[in-house]
């Protein structure tokens, strides 16, 4: 475990949203915004001088690898990209040890994973922070991006409201995390049994986070701030495909969905997108998505993760 220091996010990790306080996960946008505005002004701030982080892959990634060796470089800093094929943990190697050799080496881990508890285990052993680039259970960073797309696209994060529609998965739970530190209210639209996570649900609700789970997927974009989906069947579920596919008929967004939306209602999509089952092609390219938006923030907001968790002050 990375061992936390008095100044706020610095040394910790970030491995679940629900990690934060309200005001951190702000002062993460606002630093992530902060330095866009100072990257287009033509600052180019050197807050990760020699600072090195490791990226570990158990699965595809564009947007996330990508950005967080775009973010290291330019703040001045430098990624070790390692993959399954290459490190082999957990086979070739325990994860413990991986932990104590990274921590020798390296000022932060991102690790992308299936199981979540894989990124507790190395978090526990590594004593340097441990950022989760996506586990079955949750997305932090692709949430801290999509605020910070609201925050420009609205002028604020507060009081807005978005209706989530498809699968229960990592993004979905990892919205509830986020609406319940920015206080937004969040319909989640998901047939039966795709729920979000019961535990993240509940943990939400007891800390006051305003989530409705409906089944009807038009009524719940009704009136929303942002219309948001995701794919149907996730990385690692390729052999359900099919029950899938099923369950969610009626769930395709298209671009007569956002006639239904509030006056200023935007189309939202991680990425990447599986045309024609939860969305169409026409619906990303639609003059109200902010898509491409979302996927140029995540840019931005992994160098606010990377500069509040490892910056030397
Ligand atoms: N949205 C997202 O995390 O994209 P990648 O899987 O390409 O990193
Ligand atoms: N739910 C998707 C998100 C991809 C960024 C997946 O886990 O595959």
């Amino acid at each position: 475990m990375a061992h936390p220091v008095a100044d706020g996010l610095r040394g910790r990790d970030l491995l679940a949203l629900s990690d934060l306080t309200p005001e951190e996960f702000e002062r993460i946008i606002e630093t992530s915004l902060d330095l866009k505005h100072r990257w287009a002004a033509g600052d180019r701030p050197r807050a990760l001088e020699h600072r090195t982080i490791a990226m570990i892959f158990e699965k595809q990634s564009l947007r996330t690898r990508s950005t967080f060796d775009i973010a290291m470089f330019q703040l001045g800093g430098h990624s070790v990209l390692l993959s399954q094929n290459y490190i082999g943990w957990g086979v070739r190697e325990t994860i413990r040890d991986v932990a104590h050799n990274l921590e020798r080496w390296v000022d932060g881990i991102m690790a992308r994973t299936y199981g979540h508890e894989t990124l507790t285990e190395l978090a526990r052993h590594a004593d340097v922070p441990v950022i989760n680039g996506l586990s079955d259970l949750l997305h932090p960073c692709q949430l801290l991006a999509d605020y910070l797309t609201m925050r420009e696209t609205f002028g604020t994060m507060r009081d807005l409201t978005i209706a989530y529609v498809g699968d229960g998965n990592n993004v979905c739970n990892t919205h509830v995390e986020a609406a319940t530190l920015a206080g937004s209210r969040l319909r989640i639209a998901c047939p039966e049994g795709f729920d979000p996570d019961e535990g993240v649900l509940a943990a939400a609700r007891a800390r006051g986070g305003e989530i409705e789970v409906v089944r009807d997927p038009r009524a719940a974009a009704a009136d929303a701030d942002v219309l948001y989906t995701d794919v149907w069947i996730s990385m690692g579920q390729e052999e359900d495909s099919g029950r899938r596919r099923e369950a969610f008929a009626g769930y395709t967004v298209t671009p007569e969905w956002f006639d239904d939306l509030s006056s200023r209602g935007v189309f939202m999509h991680d990425l990447p997108a599986h045309y024609g089952e939860e969305c169409t092609e026409e619906s990303v390219y639609h003059e109200r998505s902010v898509v491409f938006d979302q996927a140029e923030n995540r840019l931005h907001a992994q160098k606010g993760v990377l500069v509040e968790l490892l910056s030397e002050g």
